[in-house]
């Protein structure tokens, strides 16, 4: 397993909800926080790691030591917004950029834990611009996408280097072509 990068193809898939938790499960979450610690990231949604299923997990310390602020949401939903403000984001995706985006100051979110139980949370501030940003992912919607028309423009140059960048390695073999990766996204979808 290992973080995506734009534009790999699964980070604009429309995952699929979980259905069962099972040890696989387990595995993958484990797998994602080290990811995450390790890439310094505050959250990670499974298409970032090519998976098309609906689940994130986040720890907004960002320390790897607060286990008690680990949370794995899945099937989130974000039933309620409110307020507006505009901050500095980044994603794990698009190593090295970070543009001002636009957000609900609060959100209330319906999901499930990793015990399988409903859970409702509202947050706001840092929390709330992370929870948007990774259920945006499980959705194939990225912060790229919710930038205004300067943001767009001085995100040209990063962008058309991290493509370069994704062509080379499909080049180099370290990644299957577009074709192929939509069809493994695809198995992946119906398998489970
Ligand atoms: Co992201």
């Amino acid at each position: 397993m290992k973080i995506v990068h734009y534009p790999h193809p699964a980070l604009r898939c429309q995952s699929k909800p979980l259905t069962s938790i099972d040890k696989d499960f387990h595995l993958q979450v484990g797998e994602m926080f080290d990811l995450m610690y390790e890439a310094k990231g505050l959250g990670l949604a499974a298409t970032q790691v090519a998976l098309p299923h609906q689940f994130l997990v986040m720890n907004i310390s960002g320390d790897f030591q607060q286990k008690d602020q680990e949370m794995v949401f899945i099937n989130p939903v974000l039933v309620e917004r409110k307020g507006a403000i505009e901050g500095d984001e980044g994603c794990l995706s698009f190593p090295g950029l970070f543009q001002k985006v636009r957000r609900a100051k609060t959100v209330r979110i319906q999901a499930y834990n990793i015990k399988g139980e409903a859970v409702e949370v509202t947050v706001s501030d840092l929390a709330a611009r992370a929870w948007q940003h990774e259920i945006d992912h499980l959705n194939g919607v990225l912060f790229i996408d919710k930038l205004g028309v300067i943001g767009k423009l001085a995100s040209r140059g990063a962008l058309k280097e991290l493509e370069e960048e994704f062509r080379k390695a499909q080049a180099r073999g370290e990644f299957p072509s577009d074709t192929d990766i939509k069809q493994l996204l695809d198995a992946l979808m119906t398998e489970s």
